[in-house]
């Protein structure tokens, strides 16, 4: 949530004939930081539930449809329908191939955009849902709207079969060493590391995913372990994205 929080920029100051009610924006802005963040997984019933619950305490929220489908107009101060981000008159290209097809549908924009302005500012972002939503074809989708000169990727299918160590070689292969223990991406860019399907590989006896721990030990501190010399590897500006 905090994250969230951090990405909108400081408010522009409010012109001289304009009322700035910078105490109302910052509700705006935490109410969007705290829906996107420890609300965003709740499905559709819960979400009702909480829509119904925020706007008890707070009515700063248009009256119509829920509070998940607003997000704050930065120039305007204002929330403004999700909808409203969606293309006019998007039509499919007949002759591209039907796999290629990108329907923009409002909830695939919503977390599109709130996923790529969490990976430029660096940090981890993982989607969950059902099988079959379109999960993997979001994150591929947004990963190739990235400036190819200034990020480059890695796609991971996790597997039954996929190790630890199998992920930990993925991602090495792609970085180069630039200090002692210091290993950043190849060509001054950032990596961004997709990992698909991350609840496919088997537990072991206790229980845990080895792969998705050394995820876990990398984006909680930054750094793994050469296996073979047993000393610390900070990985930098490289940054995962993960959906299960
Ligand atoms: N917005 C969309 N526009 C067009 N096609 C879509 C859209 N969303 C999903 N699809 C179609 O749905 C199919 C399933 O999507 P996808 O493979 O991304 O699902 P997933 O959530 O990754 O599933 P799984 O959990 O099984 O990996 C894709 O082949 C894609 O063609
Ligand atoms: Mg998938």
């Amino acid at each position: 949530m905090c994250r969230l929080l951090g990405l909108a920029p400081e408010p522009a100051p409010a012109l001289p004939d304009q009322q700035s009610d910078i105490e109302g924006f910052a509700k705006m802005r935490f109410l969007f930081a705290m829906i996107w963040s420890v609300c965003a997984t709740l499905e559709d019933e819960p979400r009702r539930k909480l829509d119904n619950w925020v706007r008890e305490h707070e009515g700063i929220f248009p009256l119509k449809d829920t509070v998940y489908d607003y997000y704050v107009d930065e120039r305007l101060q204002v929330f403004k329908p999700w909808e409203e981000k969606l293309p006019d008159n998007w039509r499919y290209n007949p002759s591209a191939g039907f796999h290629t097809i990108l329907v923009p549908t409002m909830e695939f924009l919503r977390v599109q955009i709130i996923a790529l302005d969490m990976l430029k500012a660096g940090y981890g972002v993982l989607i969950g849902g059902p099988t079959g939503t379109g999960k993997t074809f979001l994150i591929q989708g947004t990963l190739v709207s990235l400036d190819s000169s200034k990020y480059s990727t890695q796609v991971i299918n996790m597997s039954a079969q996929t190790t630890a160590a199998n992920v930990q070689d993925i991602i090495e292969s792609r970085l180069e060493k630039r200090t002692k223990g210091n290993y950043a991406p190849a060509g001054g860019k950032k990596m961004i590391a997709f990992m698909d399907d991350i609840n496919m590989p088997v537990r072991d006896y206790y229980g845990s995913q080895p792969p998705l721990e050394l995820v876990r030990l990398w984006h909680d501190y930054g750094y793994w372990f050469d296996r073979a010399k047993q000393w610390r590897k900070n990985v930098k500006v490289t940054v995962p994205a993960v959906s299960r």
